[in-house]
């Protein structure tokens, strides 16, 4: 094809995600850590994942659970040692996976001693590492940026009587990149990293890197986090990726995924077109803001219609022209079959493999969150004491402020906190559900007699099953290069009810049908059924112009011509 990218090793890789603190504790301190990561690598392996991103293991005080990281060069004394990482990464290659450090580095921990010494005079060599700013003549903050932590993104230190700005918690100082040592400091992280033989980076939070000189205040727009249209996605950023790039990962055989809220599909492109020599794919964060107005903490109902809108611009505008990522979930987000399927007992299960056939036949990287492949769902709170996360904690505090109740905050953090995604992952219907034998960082959801990775793997109709199968698809001989560099076509853009698309590639056509109701629906669809690949249902689809769909069925279908 003129002017086709590269085939590159991870376009048909699939991501499993770890947060290692709830992941499996190996020794009973309620924590999850690196060997309980190791016992279970046989479950990664068999679900079919060749690519781990292991959320941040380095040593931190743990403020936002690893985020803010107090040494890039070693491992947080809960989750193992340097040795246990080394090993992961051994056993890891073993099953033919890789590892994908979390590179958090927008920020570091205000612990780290390079802060440490930043913070402690006006001389000190370090204190042009992080973004230091005298108050306005009244004492205030040097502009009016918002964190996402915070309601300001500067915090002052008394002693020297300037700020200093964090996008996140005040314990989240952020680095100065436009200092070369800050920047030649992380590319020896990266290096350190690499040279241990992992596979790459997710990089948290990496479009926020570049701040400009002049810290002008921000247009208030009333949405997103102010301040972002001046340090999100700005030329800073893109020449300091692309030094990253020359510097340290064009030297190695790696793969990157940029975590960058506030993109377009332009952006995209720009990030991710292989001539332009920045990151693998990102993370944008279109479809994650479909059923919620963030900033004034507000749900808002799923529309179908918009929801295929986003995805089908995203996968028009990187084809060929740089690659997609493709999640429901991560650790920042509710669980998904709670939040776009059904989590209640008799829609759980196929409402959950609906969702993995949606997003697993696009184009891109497919990333699986762990729990999700289980189909583990969001746990009802009752009370803000409930919730770890600091961030629910922040949209508790703004939804009170704004006149609401505390049941209203309650309400909403039981949609949208964090913290769903982080309760213990559930592995058997035993104490803690196999996380751990002490007592849990994280209350569980306690509906492990249902939802369990144990009884899913013995099962083979369930989520597990059928997430292998969707996996295993994309690597497969007769639908692996569809899958992986197809041509996408959305059918029927206003039906509000079912998703369908299909992929075309060298003569072979697939198409996906996904009902996203309870209902029974029919629908017609043109060509013929030339075999019927996967099917969430026992039954045998037979003509498409009268096609009926079971509630929320999923079916992949072979209607090449030939
Ligand atoms: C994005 C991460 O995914 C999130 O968990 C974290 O709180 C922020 N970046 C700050 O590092």
């Amino acid at each position: 094809m003129k002017g086709a990218i590269t085939k590159r090793w991870w376009h048909n890789c699939v991501v499993y995600q770890i947060y290692p603190r709830s992941f499996n504790d190996s020794n009973g301190d309620g924590l999850g850590d690196i060997q309980g990561i190791i016992n279970k690598l046989d479950h990664i392996q068999a679900l079919g994942a060749n690519i781990i991103w292991l959320s941040p293991v380095n040593q931190s005080p743990m403020d936002d659970n690893g985020y803010d990281i107090s040494d890039y060069y070693k491992i947080a004394p809960e989750y193992g040692t340097m040795d246990d990482m080394e090993l992961l990464i051994v056993e890891a290659k073993k099953r033919d996976i890789k590892i994908l450090m979390d590179l958090v580095v927008n920020h570091t921990s205000d612990e780290h001693p390079w802060f440490v010494e930043s913070k402690s005079s006006l001389d000190n060599p370090k204190r042009d590492w992080y973004i230091w700013k005298d108050p306005k003549p009244d004492g205030s903050e040097p502009n009016n940026w918002e964190s996402f932590f915070t309601p300001k993104a500067w915090e002052l230190d008394a002693a020297s009587k300037q700020y200093y700005l964090h996008l996140f918690s005040k314990k989240q100082p952020d680095l100065n990149w436009a200092n070369p040592e800050v920047r030649a400091a992380i590319h020896d992280v990266l290096h350190f990293w690499l040279k241990k033989g992992i596979g790459g980076f997710r990089m948290d939070v990496i479009n926020m890197i570049g701040k400009p000189s002049d810290f002008p205040d921000a247009t208030i727009f009333d949405e997103g986090v102010a301040g972002w249209e001046h340090w999100a996605n700005n030329l800073l950023c893109h020449q300091y990726l692309r030094e990253i790039d020359e510097k340290v990962l064009s030297h190695y055989d790696v793969m990157t995924v940029a975590e960058t809220p506030f993109t377009t599909t332009l952006d995209g492109r720009y990030y991710s077109h292989p001539d332009r020599h920045e990151v693998s794919m990102i993370f944008h964060f279109e479809h994650m803001s479909i059923d919620r107005e963030e900033h004034n903490a507000v749900r808002k109902p799923f529309d179908l219609v918009e929801y295929k809108e986003i995805m089908t611009r995203w996968q028009n505008d990187l084809y060929q022209k740089g690659w997609n990522s493709l999640y429901w979930s991560n650790h920042d987000q509710p669980r998904t079959v709670s939040r776009f399927g059904s989590d209640c007992k008799e829609y759980r299960s196929i409402s959950a493999k609906m969702l993995g056939t949606l997003t697993h036949m696009m184009s891109g990287t497919p990333y699986v969150y762990q729990g999700e492949e289980i189909g583990m769902t969001n746990k009802i709170f009752t009370d803000i004491s409930q919730f770890n996360d600091l961030m629910a904690k922040f949209h508790y505090q703004k939804i009170l402020a704004s006149g609401r109740s505390a049941q209203q905050a309650i309400d909403f953090l039981n949609y949208f906190s964090r913290d769903h995604a982080r309760l213990p992952m559930q592995w058997d219907n035993g104490i803690n559900a196999g996380f751990t034998t002490g007592t849990p960082w994280l209350a569980l959801n306690n509906n492990q007699a249902v939802v369990n990775a144990q009884a899913e793997r013995e099962d083979e109709n369930s989520i597990f099953h059928y997430y292998r199968k969707l996996i295993a698809l994309r690597k497969s001989a007769l639908y692996g290069e569809v899958i992986t560099y197809g041509q996408y076509q959305l059918l029927d853009q206003d039906d509000a009810d079912v998703y369908a698309y299909q992929r075309s590639y060298n003569g072979k056509t697939l198409l996906i049908i996904c009902n996203f109701t309870q209902q029974s629906l029919t629908r017609h669809y043109n060509g013929e059924i030339k075999q019927l690949i996967l099917n969430n249902y026992q039954n045998n689809p037979r003509a498409l112009s009268s096609l009926s769909l079971a509630p929320y069925q999923a079916l992949i279908l072979d209607i090449s011509d030939k």
